[in-house]
């Protein structure tokens, strides 16, 4: 469990590459936000049976303005709700690890 406690952003995970990497983050203990153009449901639904938490969020990353309002997103919204505390007020101090 290397990861956990951590929060990673995982862009293109609705398949391929991505979605391998979510999966393997995941087994490694960290919650996945996967960020991609496609649904990423089957991703988020794969990370979820593993035990993580996880949430899917529709990002155009060649768009400086969807990249913001998305990292927003996963700030405000998601994990502030859904996390406990203490998760999230690990949340800002995290580091990139990716
Ligand atoms: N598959 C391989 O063997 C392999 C080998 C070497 C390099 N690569 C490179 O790795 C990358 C991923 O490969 P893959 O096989 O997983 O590709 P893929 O097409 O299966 O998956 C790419 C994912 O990225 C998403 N995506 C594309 N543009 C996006 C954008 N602007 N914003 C957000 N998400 C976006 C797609 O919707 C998709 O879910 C590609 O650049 C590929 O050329 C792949």
């Amino acid at each position: 469990m290397l990861l956990k406690g951590k929060v990673v952003l995982v862009t293109g995970g609705a398949r391929g590459l991505g979605r391998a990497d979510a999966l393997a983050l995941a087994e490694a203990g960290a919650d996945v936000v996967i960020a991609d153009i496609l649904d990423a449901e089957k991703t988020v639904s794969d990370v979820r049976s593993i035990g993580r938490k996880s949430l899917a969020i529709k990002m155009d990353v060649t768009n400086m303005g969807e990249v913001k309002e998305g990292v927003e997103k996963i700030k405000k919204g998601f994990w502030l709700h859904r996390c406990p505390r203490k998760q999230c007020s690990d949340f800002g101090s995290s580091r990139p690890i990716i």
